[in-house]
């Protein structure tokens, strides 16, 4: 059996995460997630919050609520986020969790054992005003390579690129705006990047073809500007603390690095997932050595964060010196824009998660956004669009669909499946096509292929339209029964179908028609790919037996509520400036 490791980039702990967040790491890590165990592979899923680092402390500073109670504060917001949106983890875990303090630890050990951890005496920013050590992402300036004067001293968001405070132009302090910044001593440990730099690039050089060209191309040009060493501890209370058995005490008072503990919570999520259900050592046959050898570990997340997956934690894993997975597939995203310009969680722009759900139900926004995700270049959220493709998508063709058959079914069939009839050409043709598309939709969703494969989800809906027009039982009820009988059959069928293939994009819309069509042995759950070809699955219903009609499946976003989302949300104004 095919075992799938799924991680998501885990989204910092604080705030509410916005639709950019969701669609380039959360929502298509679930739905390759759900698309996997529909598939019956043995599927592990794991995300978790990123609690530690500076700007957790800061926020949790400025609220006057002590640090842990901050992130677990936060941590429960977001995990019910995840739910109210159907992301169907197997662990949403903690990076603040014991485990990651103790799987972090043991990788800090073994680099540290392994002659990788150097102690460096660094320059770094001192704020007098706010008298503290500004961490880097609180140091603001100009970005030394593009310009950007926005850039934070951790990563300019506008050219990616990671950067030291101390490369800023005209630095300033993030938190007072003062610009009295001095440069004081400080020891750190710095993990030897430097020395990966060729093995980085031939393990690079074979995901050549099953990486994005996004991926690779970031990755490249890090290995082509020359890899840096990165310092990995920070002066900051809040994370995991060095340990006295590393570096002889020297590093006392400091926390390893955010970025060095974060995607290592990745294991530790899924240590925590199994001592959450009893299940030992389980976890390491995700992770380590021959017992991992038939896992796939996916990756999912936007492109900021492919620097410290092609680079950082692949150098933390490759110095450990013990055999722990490496990522195989590394699905990266560009960006979502929101009407023309960015979201943005500081700037409060855009549509956050928790307001999303007040407008739409989850299912409207994952399949909007999974059909538009930013694959091959960066894509832009209007409502106009969003009421469009919901509309025509959703409404017209598909719930259309629905509503059309099962009600003409109950009207002249009593609701059940009538067995009259045999299938003929037109059925056959119908079929030949759905098997041919279906296999498609397959083949992209193996390979994380979103928009390909929601172009073929619908193709396949619309191919079940064109043959319910040629059919068209509510023409032939009239004359000939047995043939209307054979419309409405098939058509049962087919809405049968739509839900076992649309159950990991949209699962409660899945679920509801397949309660209407199939509700025998059915109690929720995953509701599998369809498991054989079309000739058999689209005769598969019982003849006679009940169904019934949904309730309006989808109601069309009309032109009133668009102008109000816009002037709540913000729309083509804000965007103008
Ligand atoms: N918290 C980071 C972000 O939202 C992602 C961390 S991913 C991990 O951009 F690798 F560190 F786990
Ligand atoms: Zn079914």
């Amino acid at each position: 059996m095919k075992r799938i490791l799924i991680t998501s980039a885990i989204p910092y702990v604080a705030g509410v995460k916005h639709l950019g967040n969701l669609v380039g790491s959360m929502l298509p890590a679930d739905i390759f997630a759900r698309y996997c165990r529909s598939r019956g592979y043995d599927t592990l899923a794991i995300c978790a919050t990123d609690e530690h680092g500076a700007p957790v402390e800061l926020a949790a500073l400025e609220e006057g609520t002590p640090v842990a109670e901050y992130a677990a504060k936060w941590h429960g917001v977001q995990k019910d986020l995840g739910d109210r949106f159907a992301l169907d983890w197997d662990n949403f875990g903690r990076s603040s969790s014991p485990q990651n303090h103790e799987l972090t630890l043991h990788f800090a050990r073994q680099l540290w054992k392994n002659g990788f951890l150097e102690i460096r005496v660094t320059k770094q920013a001192y704020s007098p005003t706010d008298k503290r050590f500004l961490p880097d992402r609180y140091v603001i300036g100009t970005c030394p390579h593009c310009g950007y004067d926005r850039a934070r001293g951790d990563q300019c968001e506008n050219c990616t690129r990671v950067l030291d405070p101390i490369d800023l132009i005209n630095p300033r302090s993030a938190v007072s705006g003062a610009a009295d910044i001095e440069i004081r001593d400080s020891t750190h440990l710095f993990l030897k990047q430097s020395q990966f730099s060729d093995r980085l690039r031939s393990w690079i050089d074979s995901h050549k073809n099953d990486w994005p060209s996004l991926v690779t191309s970031i990755a490249y040009k890090w290995l082509d500007e020359g890899l840096q060493d990165r310092g990995i501890t920070r002066d900051l209370e809040w994370g995991i603390p060095v340990p006295d058995d590393i570096a002889d005490g020297q590093l006392k008072g400091k926390v390893f690095y955010v970025w060095f503990d974060a995607p290592i919570e990745y294991i530790a999520a899924t240590k925590e997932w199994a001592d959450k259900n009893n299940k030992g050592d389980a976890w390491k046959d995700w992770w380590y050595g021959e017992a991992a050898n038939d896992v796939t570990y996916w990756e999912f997340m936007g492109k900021d964060n492919v620097p410290f997956h092609t680079v950082g934690f692949p150098v933390s894993i490759m110095a450990s010196g013990e055999p722990w997975k490496l990522v195989d597939r590394l699905k990266g995203f560009n960006w979502l824009n929101y009407d023309g310009g960015k979201f943005s969680s500081s700037g409060k722009r855009g549509i956050f998660m928790d307001a999303a759900l007040e407008v739409a139900p989850a299912d409207y926004w994952r399949y909007y956004l999974i059909a538009n995700a930013p694959e091959g270049s960066d894509s832009n959220f209007t409502w106009e669009q969003f009421a469009g493709i919901i509309n025509k998508d959703l409404a017209d063709v598909l719930g259309n669909f629905v509503n059309r058959v099962t009600k003409f079914c109950v009207a002249r069939f009593d609701g059940q499946v009538p067995g009259e009839g045999e299938y003929g050409d037109e059925e056959k043709a119908l079929i030949a096509e759905l098997d041919k598309r279906i296999a498609q939709y397959a083949n992209y969703m193996e390979n994380a292929e979103f928009r390909k494969a929601m172009g073929e989800m619908r193709a396949i809906w619309v191919a079940g339209n064109e043959y319910m027009t040629k059919a068209a039982p509510w023409t032939h009820i009239k004359t000939d029964r047995a043939r209307a009988a054979v419309g409405v059959r098939v058509g049962l069928n087919l809405i049968h179908q739509f839900a076992h293939l649309l159950w990991p994009i949209m699962p409660s819309f899945a679920k509801t028609i397949h309660e209407c069509i199939q509700p025998v042995g059915y109690r929720g759950g995953i509701i599998p790919f369809p498991s054989e070809g079309m000739a058999t699955l689209l005769d598969d219903l019982t003849h006679g037996q009940p169904i019934k009609a949904p309730e309006i499946l989808i109601a069309k976003i009309t032109d009133e509520q668009i102008a109000e989302w816009k002037s709540r949300f913000g729309g083509s104004d804000a965007a103008a400036q």
